[in-house]
């Protein structure tokens, strides 16, 4: 049923010259399909939840054992190692981001005070051979922890380099386990526990850090990526330039590039401009009709619009109040047939337009009406559709909004009769039909399908507050505040790091 495979080729090309992360952010605008702006009140949002974060690198973190010789006159040499490096009561004062513009992300995190317990062994002499004492140790700390991640393209996503990355110990209070050891070995313990714990801490907590920023920048990517595909249609949201930063939004630019087949769009006229976006809330998605074209047109293409009614939904669907009389081989159909059915399917690649009054989608339609033989139908007919759509959001629910602006009657005909249907009044009625009943029902069904998708993938994983879509020439943007529970974020920690 889905259409030919020319107009396809128009609106897709095949494997267009790839643009990975462009130097210029102002030349890389034409690629860009998607933008997504983070401005500063939502990265406080995201800073209340750092602690957390910090709190779980801190103690997945596994220390490694670590061992030392010096020697120390009379005794020979002293062999010792540090091992079972725990940590215990960990607590996060509090803390504190800028951005830098060009730069990247400071991140202060003050007054962590945790207590490190451990062991160290000693020998005198060989290690190997003489490995006899032990003696359990703790240390109670206060640290600050300081990291600057810079934003960076890496693998065609926004990475994280968060290797500029210090600790300062502002306490650091050594208790060895009894008291019985020498003034000299005790100080040599604690220079080596002190250097040695201080290194571990700090190239641990640091490489657990950088491995969590990796983890939720690759997790949240993915999440929007799998968002925009499904079965054999899929979205390349790879980045097409570095992340910018100013000192009031982070903005990341993505392709948005359709696949389906072995075809894949191709943006390279792109209308984005940074002035399309404000500043004021916190969270924005900027879209391109041009990612919204090839995708309708790959889901004409794998036959996604295509609705099929029948029987009692078919009747109730009639039951809307029309001004136009129902021709008698319909009303015969509805009353009389045991199992009438209404198939409709896109006829050919439907496309889309944004202006500031919505989104026209203009589309080629097919009906057929079954009343009792399945195959031939009584009604056949064509349609040129153009409605106006937006959308709106509440509830996590989308709601799309159809106004039709113009609906016409290519043909029908009534093929068990091999007549075409020329008689005005029935053709109006065709069409007053597709107008009141057609179109808001595609386009429920159209909302039940996204809200599918939203829900399919952590769409949830935030609260959603307040949402806009504004719809402006070639382009919409979403806009909207958000809210992080505190709840999910814990699972997702507990789920990464297993
Ligand atoms: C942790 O804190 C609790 C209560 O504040 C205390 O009883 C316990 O001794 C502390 N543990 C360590 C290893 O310091
Ligand atoms: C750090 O914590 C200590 C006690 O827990 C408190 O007295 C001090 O004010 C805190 N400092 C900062 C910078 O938060
Ligand atoms: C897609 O792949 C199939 C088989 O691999 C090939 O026959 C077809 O020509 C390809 N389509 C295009 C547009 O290259
Ligand atoms: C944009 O892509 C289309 C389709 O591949 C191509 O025909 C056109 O020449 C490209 N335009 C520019 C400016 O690169
Ligand atoms: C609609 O019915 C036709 C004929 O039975 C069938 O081929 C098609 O898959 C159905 N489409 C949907 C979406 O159920
Ligand atoms: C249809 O119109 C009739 C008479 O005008 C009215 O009584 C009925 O409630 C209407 N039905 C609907 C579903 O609007
Ligand atoms: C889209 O808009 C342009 C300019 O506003 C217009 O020329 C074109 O016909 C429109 N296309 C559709 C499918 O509405
Ligand atoms: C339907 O749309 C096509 C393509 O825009 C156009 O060529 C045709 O004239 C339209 N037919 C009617 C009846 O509106």
């Amino acid at each position: 049923m889905p259409g030919e495979i020319s107009p396809w080729l128009l609106l897709l090309s095949l494997f267009g010259t790839s643009h990975s992360c462009l130097q210029d952010p102002s030349s890389a605008y034409k690629y860009t399909g998607i933008v997504c702006r983070l401005t500063y009140p939502a990265a406080v949002v995201l800073n209340e939840k750092t602690t957390k974060v910090i709190e779980a690198a801190f103690q997945h973190a596994r220390y490694p054992s670590m061992q030392g010789e010096k020697s120390a006159g009379f005794f020979g040499k002293v062999s010792y190692g540090l091992e079972n490096l725990e940590i215990y009561n960990l607590s996060i004062g509090r803390s504190d981001f800028e951005l830098r513009p060009g730069e990247g992300i400071g991140l202060e995190i003050n007054n962590v005070s945790a207590v490190f317990s451990g062991t160290i062994q000693y020998g005198y002499g060989s290690w190997l051979v003489n490995v006899g004492h032990r003696l359990d140790f703790e240390v109670e700390t206060q640290i600050d922890l300081g990291i600057n991640p810079k934003l960076y393209c890496g693998n065609s996503k926004v990475a994280a380099d968060t290797s500029d990355c210090y600790l300062n110990f502002h306490k650091f209070r050594l208790y060895l386990e009894g008291d019985k050891e020498p003034n000299w070995l005790k100080k040599l313990f604690t220079d080596f526990i002190t250097f040695t714990v201080k290194l571990v801490v700090k190239g641990q907590i640091c490489k657990e850090i950088n491995k969590l920023a990796d983890i939720l920048a690759e997790f949240i990517q993915d999440t929007a990526a799998n968002f925009l595909s499904d079965g054999g249609i899929s979205v390349d949201i790879g980045v097409t330039t570095t992340p910018l930063i100013t000192a009031n939004y982070i903005e990341s630019y993505h392709k948005g590039l359709t696949t389906y087949l072995n075809l894949t769009s191709v943006i390279n006229a792109s209308v984005f401009h940074p002035d399309h976006l404000t500043e004021n809330r916190m969270l924005y998605f900027w879209f391109s009709d041009d990612i919204f074209k090839p995708l309708i047109a790959a889901a004409h293409q794998d036959g996604r619009f295509q609705l099929n009614i029948s029987s009692e939904d078919l009747k109730t669907l009639f039951e809307t109040n029309l001004s136009s009389i129902k021709p008698e081989y319909v009303a015969k159909c509805l009353l009389e047939s045991a199992s009438p059915e209404l198939r409709v399917w896109s006829s050919s690649v439907p496309t889309l337009n944004t202006s500031t009054v919505g989104t026209s989608v203009w589309a080629q339609a097919t009906g057929e009406l079954y009343c009792g033989s399945q195959n031939k139908p009584t009604l056949s007919f064509q349609m040129n559709i153009t409605v106006d759509v937006s959308a709106s959001y509440a509830d996590k629910k989308l709601f799309l909004h159809g106004k039709p602006q113009q609906i016409s009657v290519i043909r029908a005909e009534l093929p068990q009769q091999n007549k075409l249907i020329n008689d005005e009044a029935q053709v109006e009625f065709i069409r007053e039909a597709v107008e009141k009943i057609g179109v808001p029902k595609v386009l429920s069904v159209l909302e039940v399908e996204i809200t599918r998708l939203m829900d399919k993938q952590g769409a949830n994983l935030f609260d959603i507050i307040d949402p806009e879509v504004l719809h402006q020439e070639g382009y919409i943007v979403t806009q909207m505040d958000f809210g992080f529970p505190h709840h999910l974020l814990v699972d997702f920690l507990k789920r990464t790091l297993q």
